[in-house]
Order: C-alpha cells, then sequence, then structure tokens
C-alpha cells in the first residue's frame, strides 16, 4: 500500500474502454492504480491535480464526510475532457443530487417517505404483472431479441413512468430520450435537443399534475411549498436516475449470468438465492461507476492530505471489487453475502430508489431465466456491444439472445 514517504502512483486519465473479454471488471488502469494503494493522485486535463480513490474503506468514508461536497458549481474539473475557463453554474432547483445540505435535504425528505422497502413491497405484484407482460411478449415474438429493448429498459421505464404519473402514451419518447442522457455516445446537439424537450415535457407534465392530481408522487408533492420549477427538477434527477440504471442492471446482469453458467443454474434451481444474487450483482457490476466529490476543507484521507478544493473522483466499481472487503473480489459469487457494497452509494446521497431497483432485479432475474430455460447469447459473447466507458452508467448497447422453441 502507498505511504506518505512513497511518491504517489499518479493516473494521467481514466480509460475510454475495459479489457477485451473483460466487459464485467473495472478498467486495467483503475484496478492498476488500486494496486498501488487505496488513494492515488490524478492529473486533471485541465492540469489540476486531484485524486483518485479506489479503495472501499476510502471511498466509503469520503461518502460518509460531508466535507466533501457534491454541488455542481464546485466540479470545476472533468476527468477528461479541459473545461478551463468555463463556469460551472449550481444545480437547478430541486436536482438535489448534486447539491449539500440544507438544499439537498428540501427535496429528498419529501421523497424517502415515497420510497420506502413497505411501499415499493407493494409494488411487487405490479412488477410481476410488467414482467410476465413483457416476457409473454417476447415468447409470442419468438427468438431471437435484443434484451434490451424487449425486457430491460421498459420494465424500470413503465415503473418510474407510473410512480412519476407519466402518462401511458408518453412513454415511447420519454424513455428514448432520458437513455440518450447516459450512454455516452449521444452528440453535444442531440443531448441539448433531448435535454430542452424532457425539461418542456416535465413542466407541462408539473403543469398538469397542478390542474389535475392523480395517485403518483408527482401529484402528491404539488400539495407542498414546492415550486414548479423545483418539481420539475426533481422529476429529471427521479427519471435519469431511475431508468438507465436499472435498465443496465438487468441487461448486462443477464449477460454476466449467461457467461457463469454454474451461477445462472444455481439461480434457476433455488428461487430463494434472488435477494442475495441481486446484491452480489450489483456489487460484481457496478453501473453506476464513479462519482465526483469537491474537499470544501483540508481533510486527512488515507494518510494524505486532501487540499480544500481539490476534486476526488471515487470509483465504486473498485471499491466493489476490493480484496479486503470481498474476498476474490473478481468472482460472480451469488452464494457469497455482498451487503455493505456501495454499487448505490453510502451517505446523504445513497441511492433513494435503491429499493424500488431490488424489487424491480427480484422480480426480473428469476422469472427471465426460468420462463427461459435454454436462453443464451444469439452472439459471440466478445461482439456484444459494450457502452464506452465515458458513459455515465455501464452496460451493453444490446444484448442479442435466443432460446429453443
Ligand atoms: C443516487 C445507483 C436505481 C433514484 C444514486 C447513487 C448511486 C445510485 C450510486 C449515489 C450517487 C452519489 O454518490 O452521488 C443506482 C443504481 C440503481 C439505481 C445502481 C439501479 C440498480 C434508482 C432508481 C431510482 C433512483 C430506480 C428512482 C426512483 C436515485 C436518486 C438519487 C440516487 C433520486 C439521488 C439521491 C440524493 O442525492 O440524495 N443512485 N440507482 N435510483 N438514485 Fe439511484
Amino acid at each position: 500500500p502507498a505511504s506518505p514517504v512513497e511518491p504517489l502512483h499518479t493516473v494521467t486519465t481514466l480509460p475510454t474502454a475495459r479489457r477485451p473479454g473483460c466487459p464485467f471488471d473495472p478498467p486495467a488502469e483503475l484496478l492498476d492504480a488500486h494496486r498501488h494503494g487505496p488513494i492515488s493522485r490524478y492529473s486533471f486535463p485541465d492540469g489540476h491535480q486531484g485524486w483518485l480513490v479506489t479503495g472501499y474503506d476510502l471511498v466509503r468514508a469520503v461518502l460518509a464526510d460531508t466535507r466533501f461536497s457534491s454541488r455542481k458549481e464546485l466540479m470545476l474539473h472533468h476527468p477528461l475532457i479541459d473545461y478551463s475557463g468555463v463556469e460551472v453554474p449550481p444545480a437547478a432547483p430541486g436536482e438535489f443530487l448534486l447539491m449539500d445540505e440544507p438544499q439537498h435535504g428540501r427535496y429528498r425528505k419529501p421523497l424517502v417517505g415515497k420510497f420506502t422497502v413497505r411501499r415499493m413491497r407493494q409494488l411487487t405484484e405490479r412488477v410481476e404483472q410488467i414482467t410476465a407482460d413483457h416476457l409473454d411478449a417476447m415468447e409470442e415474438a419468438g427468438p431471437p431479441t435484443d434484451l434490451v429493448t424487449a425486457f430491460a429498459t421498459p420494465i424500470p421505464a413503465i415503473m418510474i413512468c407510473e410512480l412519476l404519473g407519466v402518462p401511458y402514451e408518453d412513454r415511447g419518447a420519454f424513455q428514448e430520450q432520458v437513455v440518450s442522457f447516459m450512454n455516452g455516445e449521444t452528440s453535444d446537439e442531440d443531448l441539448f435537443a433531448a435535454y430542452t424537450a424532457t425539461q418542456q415535457y416535465l413542466a407541462e407534465l408539473v403543469a398538469a399534475k397542478r390542474a389535475n392530481p392523480t395517485d403518483d408522487v408527482l401529484s402528491d408533492l404539488t400539495d407542498s411549498d414546492l415550486t414548479d420549477e423545483e418539481l420539475q427538477g426533481m422529476s429529471l434527477i427521479l427519471l435519469a436516475a431511475g431508468l438507465d440504471t436499472t435498465a443496465n442492471m438487468l441487461a448486462l446482469g443477464t449477460f454476466a449470468l449467461l457467461r457463469n453458467p454454474d451461477q445462472l443454474a444455481g439461480l434457476r434451481a433455488d428461487p430463494a438465492l434472488a435477494d442475495q444474487a441481486v446484491e452480489e450483482l450489483l456489487r460484481y457490476l457496478s453501473v453506476a461507476k464513479t462519482f465526483m466529490r469537491t474537499a470544501l476543507e483540508d481533510v486527512e484521507l488515507g494518510g494524505q492530505t486532501i487540499e480544500a478544493g481539490t476534486a476526488l473522483i471515487l470509483s465504486y466499481s473498485t471499491a466493489n471489487r476490493d480484496a479486503e472487503r470481498f474476498p476474490d473480489p473478481h468472482v460472480l459469487d451469488l452464494g457469497r453475502r455482498a451487503g455493505g457494497h456501495l454499487a448505490f452509494g453510502h451517505g446523504i446521497h445513497q441511492c433513494l430508489g435503491q429499493q424500488l431497483a431490488r424489487v424491480e432485479m427480484r422480480v426480473a432475474f428469476p422469472a427471465l431465466v426460468n420462463r427461459f430455460p435454454t436462453l443464451r447469447l444469439a452472439v459471440p459473447a466478445d461482439e456484444v456491444g459494450l457502452r464506452p466507458e465515458t458513459a455515465d452508467i455501464h452496460g451493453v448497447k444490446s444484448l442479442p439472445v435466443t432460446w429453443d422453441i
């Protein structure tokens, strides 16, 4: 491990691809940085000297410490692009993922009660029904199919749209726009267009809910002192955070199960394994792979002084592969107790929708693998296209699968 007297390992750029043949493992450069120690220096493209935190204990410590900020306007240094001289605006009202207390709490508090374990369990039947409908449609259309569009994306999209109260007929366009935010492949121009269209749509939706409240989270929130603009920002965060993440877990998770047939067989044989299997897949895949923080004051961390104003890249994916926390970390073992993983983050920003995501995955994985006992890839594994590393959320572009009929 690195000690303060040894020169620290320095990483100069985040990788833009995973090692061929290793779609589930963090990129080699990050694992290599971690081999030098749980914290490395990181040279940002604009010349800023910041930090890359790869170890489980240190990532968790940063997330639990409010001296490390999530405020958007402090995130001046992009890990891959030199934005020197470009002013970063504060988060828009309601975009609480990118705020600290007390602003963050103003938005998170009214939502917490709507996403509790109990409330999400009540949705299980609905998730089961939506899942069964999509499996029926797959069966009817016959093999092969793209699992991303036939199964992995629509299930979380329908759930988050129903929770928020997005009318059924608006879902299609909407789903496409939200996915385009996170796939790392949308041109700046298209990104701007998708963002503007989504904002416009959400503004109209908030106005409609105020005029005619229905039975959903957004309508409930109109009965508070939150402004239309704030409700719009909150909805955007919920959509962006709730759709693409779970969709990629379902698709990449199925890919991982198909590449680990003994683990898949275990899950098929014992549906009671589903809860544990979901935690292990979350740990192993860490689709939400890196987040940024900025030090608000000088802080001692892992034997280093993190100076006020410096940027930290937190690698959740290597933290979840830290051998000191998870023995044989690169092995997918559905039998292990993977609880305590950081796939949903930790601290005040810990994923608000984690219970919803869990319900969706606990239902969808066993239902899929049991409906199609011969499910397999329809192309060689190395032809499955991965999202580029620049995407916020890791995943596959599509997952061609087939089965015997
Ligand atoms: C925050 C991951 C599903 C809503 C987060 C964070 C992570 C995460 C890592 C923390 C970010 C940070 O540290 O700054 C995931 C994964 C999911 C998932 C892996 C699926 C498997 C969902 C769903 C929803 C949701 C279904 C929607 C209902 C949110 C929100 C936040 C958040 C609102 C911001 C919380 C805050 O700032 O207080 N998520 N998420 N997520 N997630 Fe999720």
